[in-house]
């Protein structure tokens, strides 16, 4: 476990991986990523061959290229043909040719720079490589970080400008890999607003497919994430790469075939809009990239980016901790409301068993509307009817928690806050602004700004007794155009996620105790980067059970199922106007952290009866839920009728079925359960009944439903 070194081959390894390095003659290359290896011979024949047209670096040796050569970090124009992994502008150029200086272990983990990283742990150990190329005067220095409880590796790259004059950087990749040539398919999570995390499998061909993100944020359309797959493997069986990004800003990612069918990987910062002035003596750190493998199918796979996740990426304070069950009033009565409405619906959350009551948008300054008053942030006494201490208060003696919506990186040009810094908007001079949902986007790119919006936070939560914060991001960026120089603009993008993080952590480093969800119109942000200071995030806008199916589907390929907020919202549903049964949509939501995003005090009381009923069941499944194994069971896109998952912790299982339309004449679905143990015996709690592990497995579980659409059944079993 950990780094070992023989001879000339590095060997980095997790609980289940290995990733072996070669130095050859000051390069290094890649001679394995993937299942663990503890002793490696093999030779590369493919690669030792001359092939036409690649580029040799030496004249006596016609087999040796950069183009086939296998490597972690591309030797950038000489001779590799391939997307490179950086590109340097340096004197009249932008080539590098970085050779192994030194190469050295460290204890724990090594952190980027102001950049969110994995949790310094015991249990980790850190490869450093230092390579230099003497002609331009750079330094890179590359760190590996192997994990023992988990089967993931984490790496990022350090440029140091060694020289007496400044460089430009154009490109730079946290981390780039070559892997054989194979049938190879390319998982990515994409969609929209309100359909986030679409899962998206094609086919690796020869050329380039590759997701970006120019939006100032990771965006709905696209996560951070890239899954390289056998063409062959399902949930069960198969090997699966995942390489993602701990960013939440501009990113690429890339899978590229080449001319030999040989498989290129990349990940980091988008080039697009992006470059990077190195004075000399300066240093540039990248993202944190995130390298997860298994040999057992992309359940397996998942299973494994959801331990990391919660063991070495959230707020450690959080990770294991049951997450409590909430009312937000936004959908219930969006800007519409008054304390009196507020404590009414507090006290009917209190009566049914909710735990925790959420202020949203329109608490404060002028915020009557979407238009305006953001960046504002001074209670609205008239709206809540004095003090927000005395809301809290009120709440708190009713047995509930208290949260508070908050939009800390937007203003609204009609706000006391642009009236006095009109600039500090993120905007290009001269230009009109564009707007979106009517804001602007602060420029954290600015020190002043960061300062402001720390201190105006921190006001509110040192001064109320807070427990939990929804952190709101309403808009993409455009206009970029702050910098004082064309170059200064290009690194206004990064320069922004930087303050960011430095405003994040600040806050949740200072009010530890408050549980912070992330949220941006739903998932438009919902990346690694985000989770490594908010252990919680609003999936999607989308609060309509049955679309919330593939989404809630996608997040679970890399995300733990204790990361994401889930609520039963009104029937008909606001996004999509469909009719669900209260059962069916509880029994949705309880696929995540449950909450109710509805008005409770307009119910009948036959809903009310059935949302105690669920709020009670689902405080003795919670922690199945939220720190169980989770398997995939049936995919609602490619099933697109059907979706079920379980839920596996100590003994327990929760297993949820759910039939999108009603069908007749057909077979009833039998699911066969996952993960039990074969000869236990299993009581399932609603009837009595008992089964054996095998028999759950392999004969499995037939579902009863009777006719009508959006149907769903929950099995509860707990082991004798
Ligand atoms: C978008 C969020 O996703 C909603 O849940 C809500 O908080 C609104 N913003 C408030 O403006």
């Amino acid at each position: 476990m950990g780094i070992i070194i023989k001879g000339n081959l590095f060997y980095i390894q997790s609980k289940e991986m290995s990733m072996i390095i070669e130095n050859r003659e000051g390069d290094l290359l890649l001679r394995h990523i993937g299942g663990k290896i503890a002793n490696y011979h093999g030779s590369n024949a493919i690669l030792e061959k001359d092939h036409a047209f690649s580029g040799n670096p030496t004249p006596d040796n016609r087999t040796f290229s950069y183009d086939t050569q296998r490597q972690i970090f591309g030797v950038h124009g000489f001779g590799d043909f391939r997307c490179p992994s950086l590109k340097i502008q340096h004197d009249n150029n932008e080539l590098t040719q970085f050779k192994l200086k030194d190469s050295h272990i460290l204890h724990g983990v090594v952190e980027a720079t102001g950049l969110p990283s994995p949790h310094s742990t015991e249990s980790a150990e850190t490869l450093v490589f230092v390579l230099e190329d003497e002609f331009a005067k750079l330094r890179l220095t590359l760190y590996y970080t192997a994990y023992a409880d988990c089967t993931s590796i984490s790496t990022f790259a350090k440029i140091s400008n060694l020289s007496d004059k400044a460089v430009v950087i154009n490109r730079a990749l946290s981390t780039m890999l070559d892997v054989p040539a194979s049938n190879y398919d390319v998982i990515t999570l994409q969609g929209a607003y309100a359909r986030e995390k679409t899962v998206r499998r094609q086919k690796v061909e020869q050329g380039i497919f590759s997701i970006a993100s120019n939006r100032g944020a990771s965006g709905h359309a696209q996560t951070p994430a890239m899954i390289l797959c056998d063409g062959t493997a399902t949930e069960e069986a198969g090997q699966a790469l995942a390489l993602q990004l701990l960013y939440s800003g501009n990113f690429q990612a890339f899978v590229q075939k080449n001319q030999l069918n040989e498989v290129r990987l990349g990940i980091g910062i988008n080039d697009d809009n992006f470059a990077w002035q190195l004075a000399a003596g300066d240093n540039f750190e990248t993202p944190v990239a995130l390298m997860t493998y298994s040999a057992k199918g992309l359940t397996h796979l998942s299973q494994e980016s959801q331990l990391f996740v919660q063991n070495h990426i959230m707020p450690k304070q959080f990770a294991h901790v049951e997450r409590p069950i909430l009312i937000n009033n936004w959908e219930a009565t969006y800007f519409d409301f008054k304390k009196e409405k507020l404590l009414d619906l507090a006290d009917e959350a209190s009566k049914l068993g909710i735990e925790l009551f959420v202020l949203d948008d329109g608490w404060f300054g002028n915020r009557f509307d979407d238009n305006r008053a953001l960046g504002d942030w001074v209670v609205n006494e008239e709206k809540l009817g004095g003090p927000l201490s005395d809301l809290i208060d009120k709440v708190h003696a009713k047995g509930l928690k208290f949260g508070l919506w908050f939009e800390p990186e937007m203003i609204s040009v009609d706000s006391d806050l642009y009236r006095a810094h009109p600039d500090w908007a993120i905007q290009a001079e001269g230009r009109a602004h564009t707007y979106s949902r009517n804001q602007l986007v602060l420029n954290l790119a600015n020190p002043d700004v960061v300062a402001y919006i720390k201190s105006a936070i921190d006001k509110i939560l040192t001064e109320n007794a807070i427990d939990y914060v929804k952190w709101d991001y309403n808009r993409n960026i455009t206009n970029i155009g702050n910098g004082d120089s064309a170059l200064a603009t290009k690194m206004q993008s990064h320069v922004y996620m930087l303050g960011l993080y430095d405003l994040v952590s600040y806050l949740t480093e200072k009010h530890s105790n408050i549980l912070f969800e992330s949220c941006s119109g739903g998932g438009g942000r919902n990346d690694l980067g985000m989770m490594r200071y908010f252990p919680q995030v609003w999936a999607s806008d989308n609060t309509d059970a049955i679309s919330r199916l593939p989404i809630q589907y996608g997040s679970s390929y890399l995300y733990p199922i204790i990361s994401m907020g889930s609520h039963v919202s009104a029937s008909p549903n606001h996004q999509m106007g469909r009719t669900t049964p209260i059962e069916t949509r509880g029994n949705v939501a309880m696929m995540g952290n449950l909450g109710y995003e509805l008005d409770l005090t307009s119910l009948p009381e036959s809903d009310k009866e059935v949302i105690a009923a669920q709020v009670a069941h689902y405080k003795d499944i919670r922690q199945v839920v939220q720190f169980g194994k989770h398997y995939r069971l049936i995919n609602p896109e490619q099933g697109a009728n059907e979706a079920a998952v379980q839920f596996v912790y100590e003994g327990k299982t929760v297993v949820t079925y759910v039939r999108t339309l009603s069908t007749i004449e057909t077979i009833e679905t039998t699911l066969k359960l996952k993960g039990l143990e074969e000869v236990a015996t299993y009581r399932l709690q609603e009837t009595g009944q008992v089964f054996s592990g095998a028999e759950l497995m392999y004969a499995g579980l037939t579902v009863t439903l009777p006719q009508g659409d959006y149907l769903s059944q929950q099995y509860y079993f707990v082991k004798q």
